[in-house]
């Protein structure tokens, strides 16, 4: 006996906060008729192309004897084991086990097949029902010029990383030079409302910038807006401010997404992708700035600790401060999804 009523209702099925939404797991393009391993939420998974030239995300495990999936290669459209030479086709069934070449393999045999869909340049899959799982949403009206960046492989979980795309906090020290200045290190007060789904936004933060993008030739007043889009994805928008004398801005609308695919509780892959109206950089130059600012970001992202995002009342206490209202909106919003990878 449990103690529990016989007549007492099954408990629901508990469904992660993972679960409700896609997630980015390679670039668009990135699967070819070379295996490619990946991961996902704790899990192992094989990228590979079919004959059709559509891409296969499947578990990364063959079901015989558990060899590794991505280190055998595609044959005529199916993706052979490298251990026994087992065969699956993109469905995931097993077709062939060449030790008996008249055995049918059963259902059983068949690795699990992860739903794939491209959007934003990337390609996405769901741990839940594709029907109904999320694709974070870029409504807000974007510079036609985009470009993607990455992947950056990083040992921390993608809460740290959103949470380090959120704050503002860091810029006169991370970012000198770049996107703040030690003279000016103050965080403007700045409110954070939210969007009717609860994610967090902020409409109107001010930054003064040394740099503040690839084609600056001097220092600027900025306006940024942030925009949370998922548990690990997140939209900001910055410009130069229009000088008082009524001309236009003095630099291109940058908005920026960050693109965390959540490997494991404490390791992330990242992707970056910039929509601009600069007509003047270079893809390699808009690029060479991205990954210079990112470069200043990742040690310090690194050494936190825990690399878990600590978000319960039970986790290791955090100090923080009024200038971090953000992040502790974020926070809260992960605790609202229910999301359980990378945080404590
Ligand atoms: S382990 Fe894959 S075929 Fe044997
Ligand atoms: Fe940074």
């Amino acid at each position: 006996m449990d103690g529990r009523p016989a007549s007492a209702p099954a408990a629901a099925p508990v469904i992660a906060g993972e679960d409700l939404w896609w997630w980015p797991v390679a670039l668009e393009g990135e699967a070819s008729a070379a295996p490619l391993a990946l991961r996902l939420l704790g899990e192992a998974l094989v990228l590979w192309r079919d004959a059709t030239g559509q891409p296969v995300l499947q578990q990364d495990r063959c079901p015989h004897r558990g060899a590794r999936l991505s280190m055998g290669r595609v044959c005529q459209g199916q993706l052979q084991c490298p251990y026994h030479g087992w065969r699956f086709d993109a469905a995931g069934r097993c077709v062939s086990v060449p030790a008996l070449p008249d055995f049918v393999p059963p259902a059983s045999s068949s690795v699990r097949t992860w739903p794939l869909r491209s959007a934003h340049g990337l390609l996405w899959t769901t741990s839940g029902d594709a029907a109904q799982a999320r694709l974070p949403d870029l409504a807000a009206s974007l510079p036609g010029r985009r470009l993607v960046f990455g992947p950056f492989d990083v040992a921390t979980s993608a809460a740290r990383a959103v949470e380090n795309f959120l704050d503002t906090a860091h810029f006169a020290t991370v970012h000198e030079g770049w996107l703040g200045e030690a003279s000016h290190p103050e965080v403007p007060h700045h409110e954070v409302q939210a969007t009717a789904d609860g994610r967090p936004v902020v409409e109107g933060y001010r930054a003064w910038q040394p740099r503040a993008s690839a084609s600056a030739e001097g220092g600027a007043w900025v306006r940024y807006r942030y925009e949370v889009l998922s548990p690990f994805s997140a939209l900001l928008t910055k410009q130069p401010e229009a000088p008082p004398t009524g001309q236009a801005p003095q630099g291109p609308q940058d908005s920026y997404t960050i693109w965390a695919c959540p490997q494991d509780d404490e390791h992330c892959r990242l992707w970056f992708a910039q929509y601009t109206s600069d007509t003047v950089s270079t893809d390699d130059e808009l690029e060479r700035f991205q990954t210079a600012i990112f470069a200043q970001d990742q040690p310090v992202l690194e050494s936190q600790r825990p690399r878990r995002l600590p978000i319960s009342a039970a986790a290791p206490r955090e100090q923080s401060t009024a200038a971090d209202r953000l992040s502790a909106a974020y926070r809260r919003y992960l605790r609202q999804q229910g999301v359980v990878t990378g945080v404590c």
